[in-house]
């Protein structure tokens, strides 16, 4: 039988899918741009000064697994409660949180208030409190039981009738990955959860689920994950978070390359010398051992967030801003990265560990130190990698990727390094201090987009230097932008997957990183470097880069 992903925009029933369902394109994109009296375009107004969108979701109950863990505490209530206030979030809309702690419905709210107050965009007011905690209801029970299932389903079915939430249930799991099946098990015996069809979304009555990451620890156990819930629902029912795709400054990147004719025809291999994504931060493990001892940069960051920004900048202009035709190109690049395997493993790929030192002038501990992690841990808190696009735009093209905590600070950034002039007329007419060209899109912070170019100094003699063009999104548009949570959880209860991952995706993404995991899981394997806290990682991933005699940039 022909997988409905092989074919992705046509329904068993020969529809397209993209026509009558969620996955149509963007209402927005078909607004045309207002117009003064004469027919110039007008000034438009600013989205984020004006106040906010219109996409307003249908109402719907929000159950939330894992309500009493750090991710509750910090990202999914405090952007609920910015959505909340800036009232995009219909009338009715609620929310259930489900945990084993023992706790009455009051202490409940008064631990989500506390998150609120401490993570929340939004200040919260007596006022805006109250509103929101009208919202909130808590049901007790662990997630092998079936008896919490049962209690949920009525939960349910009362706030139905309460709030008119018509049957619309979106389900977040945010729990460690082996709990997916059970609580998936257990609500869909409960009758909680239902499987419904992959091609056209019931318009009431709708089913989904969000998971967060880690999708699996490698290929097989990715597979397995997406074999068993693919037991319980359809793909399109699941919501495969990768927060860096919320980012407005990585959506970003699709809009800079994508509406403007200016870059695509020097993005290639004729133009381009390499690009460096680098996604560096100043924090340690942060009391995070119990997970990250398992799982170490190259799972935690690499495979998912990295592979993410590579897609956008390297992937092919896509027909639609819609879920299968930005996705189907996201996996048509993935599927041509080359990764290193076996001994090339050991040339393109370094791993270090951070070891004690001084980061913002404070003494911290190396990783050995921090509470919970093994004295002999090998887990990598650093990597950098050398990944090549087999494909006609990137042939040749390296791209390098690092990542690592405890760096000197945290700046996230894609630089594409252009080529040299073919020819330098200026060479014999004074002094030259050029560097090539260089696009860098600053994801955050100081999020932007600068361009280096070179200038001619002021002046009678013919003295060339190299500057900087730069934008600033502070600047033009006044204020941030929402929380990249607030636009993922905003885009589920819409239905809209274009920025969540396909599990095609985390299959080809897993496929990348599986020969890394392979080669450092050798016995006689070297262990990470040591690199100094507070430094840009070890000197081993300078040699990775030299070797191909090119540089990091220091971002
Ligand atoms: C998470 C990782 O997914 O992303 C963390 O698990 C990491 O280890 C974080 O610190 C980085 O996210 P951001 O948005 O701060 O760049």
């Amino acid at each position: 039988m022909t997988d409905i992903l092989d074919r992705p925009n046509i329904a068993p029933d020969g529809t397209t899918i993209g026509d009558q369902s969620a996955e149509s394109v963007h209402p927005e994109t078909w607004v045309r741009a207002p117009q003064d009296a004469w027919g110039h375009p007008a000034e438009l107004p600013n989205p984020l000064r004006t106040g906010g969108s219109e996409r307003v979701p249908a109402p719907c109950a929000m159950v939330i697994f894992g309500v009493s863990g750090d991710l509750t505490a910090r990202k999914l209530m405090p952007s609920l409660f910015d959505l909340y206030t800036s009232l995009p979030l219909p009338d009715g809309f609620c929310i259930v949180g489900v945990s084993h702690r023992d706790w009455s419905e009051q202490d409940f709210k008064d631990k989500m208030r506390e998150a609120v107050v401490t993570h929340a965009r939004k200040d919260v007011t007596a006022e805006s409190w109250e509103g929101f905690a009208r919202c909130l209801s808590y049901v007790r029970g662990s997630f092998d039981d079936p008896g919490t299932y049962a209690r949920l389903g009525q939960q349910l079915t009362t706030l139905d009738g309460e709030r008119r939430t018509l049957g619309n249930r979106l389900f977040y799991l945010a729990t460690a990955p082996q709990y997916f099946s059970p609580i998936l098990q257990g609500l869909a015996h409960a009758d909680v959860l239902e499987r419904q069809a992959n091609y056209l979304e019931p318009t009431e009555g709708w089913h989904r689920v969000v998971v967060e990451k880690p999708f699996g620890h490698d290929l097989t156990s990715a597979r397995e994950l997406i074999a068993e819930m693919a037991e319980i629902l359809t793909e399109r029912q699941i919501y495969r978070i990768d927060h860096y795709l919320g980012k407005e400054t990585v959506q970003n990147v699709l809009a800079f390359r994508f509406a403007n004719i200016l870059f695509d025809p020097v993005w290639n291999r004729q133009y381009v010398d390499n690009v460096q994504i680098t996604a560096a931060e100043s924090l340690g493990i942060e009391g995070r051992a119990g997970y990250y001892e398992g799982a170490g940069a190259l799972r935690d960051m690499v495979e998912s967030h990295l592979l993410q920004l590579l897609t956008v900048v390297a992937m092919e202009p896509p027909a639609f801003f819609n879920g299968n035709a930005v996705r189907d190109e996201k996996v048509k690049v993935l599927r041509t990265v080359v990764p290193p395997t076996g001994s090339g493993v050991g040339i393109h790929a370094v791993r270090g560990q951070y070891a004690p030192g001084f980061v913002g002038g404070q003494p911290v501990p190396g990783y050995h130190e921090e509470k919970g992690v093994a004295p002999d841990s090998t887990t990598e808190t650093y990597v950098a990698l050398r990944l090549g696009i087999d494909n006609w735009r990137w042939s040749g093209v390296p791209f390098y990727l690092r990542t690592g905590k405890r760096l000197p600070r945290r700046v996230t950034e894609v630089a594409v390094e252009f080529k040299r002039v073919p020819h330098l007329m200026f060479q014999n007419m004074g002094e030259l201090d050029l560097t090539p060209n260089v696009i860098s899109l600053r994801i955050q912070p100081d999020e932007g987009i600068a361009i280096r170019f070179a200038a001619k100094v002021p002046g009678a003699r013919t003295q060339l230097r190299t500057v900087r063009m730069d934008f600033q999104y502070g600047a033009v548009f006044g204020e941030a932008g929402p929380d990249a949570y607030e636009r993922l959880l905003l885009d589920a209860m819409l239905g809209d997957p274009t920025l969540f991952t396909r599990r095609d995706e985390v299959e080809s993404a897993w496929g990348i990183v599986q020969p890394i995991l392979n080669a450092w899981a050798e016995p006689g394997a070297a262990p990470p470097a040591l690199y100094e806290s507070g430094t840009w990682g070890p000197h081993a991933a300078d040699v990775m880069i030299e070797r191909d005699g090119r540089t990091w940039r220091r971002p």
